[in-house]
């Protein structure tokens, strides 16, 4: 399927799990005139996410997963994905970790966006981590998933300077506020290469 500017369409599904924030920044440049991707899958794991919202906003289908299971989960998932003909998935503040097996079907065409610099402070709780460090700075990555945590290929960085009177949350703020802005660049960014 073509856009009406004449470039080829890739269709994207977005996981969350949380308020949504990243997905709304996803949806925003996607609905732009220069873009060549369609949001058109929102996949939660909780039915209570916030960030759901958008796809009455935005009118995107949505599928809460049950992952008491993981393996069905994953091939439920992968149904889904299926019948939407998704090419590319952006993992925005989902908090499951997919399996190998997963990652195998779907290699090259998974994003994550954690808050930190990687490869430094991959996991949990980055701006406690870093703060608690007296680092200078912190920042968010985008990277491609494989099956260790937070080490795929990184495709963009933005780095951002930690004051010394930051607490977590102000950090947390302002870093996300470059996650919207560095997201939607780095999805443009592999869907060009796709
Ligand atoms: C973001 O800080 C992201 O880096 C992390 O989880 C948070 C999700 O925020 N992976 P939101 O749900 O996109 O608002």
């Amino acid at each position: 399927m073509k856009k009406s500017n004449g470039k080829n369409i890739i269709n994207v599904a977005v996981f969350i799990s949380g308020t949504g924030s990243n997905l709304k920044s996803l949806i925003r440049h996607s609905l732009k005139k220069n873009s060549n991707i369609k949001i058109n899958l929102i996949i939660s794991d909780n039915n209570k996410a916030k960030g759901l919202i958008y796809s009455k906003k935005f009118k995107i289908k949505k599928e809460v997963i049950d992952f008491k299971n993981i393996e069905l989960a994953e091939k439920n998932i992968l149904k889904i994905l299926n019948k939407y003909n998704i090419k590319l998935i952006c993992l925005a503040g989902f908090m499951k970790i997919l399996t190998k097996n997963f990652i195998k079907d779907f290699k090259g065409k998974i994003l994550n966006i954690p808050p930190s610099l990687l490869p430094k402070y991959k996991g949990l709780n980055t701006h406690a981590r870093v703060i608690k460090n007296k680092e200078n700075y912190s920042g968010c990555t985008v990277h491609l998933v494989n099956s260790k945590l937070d080490s795929g290929k990184i495709i963009l960085q933005k780095r951002v300077k930690i004051f010394k009177n930051d607490t977590k949350k102000s950090l947390a703020k302002r870093v996300l506020k470059q996650e919207h802005i560095l997201y939607p660049k780095a999805l443009n960014k592999l869907s060009f290469n796709h």
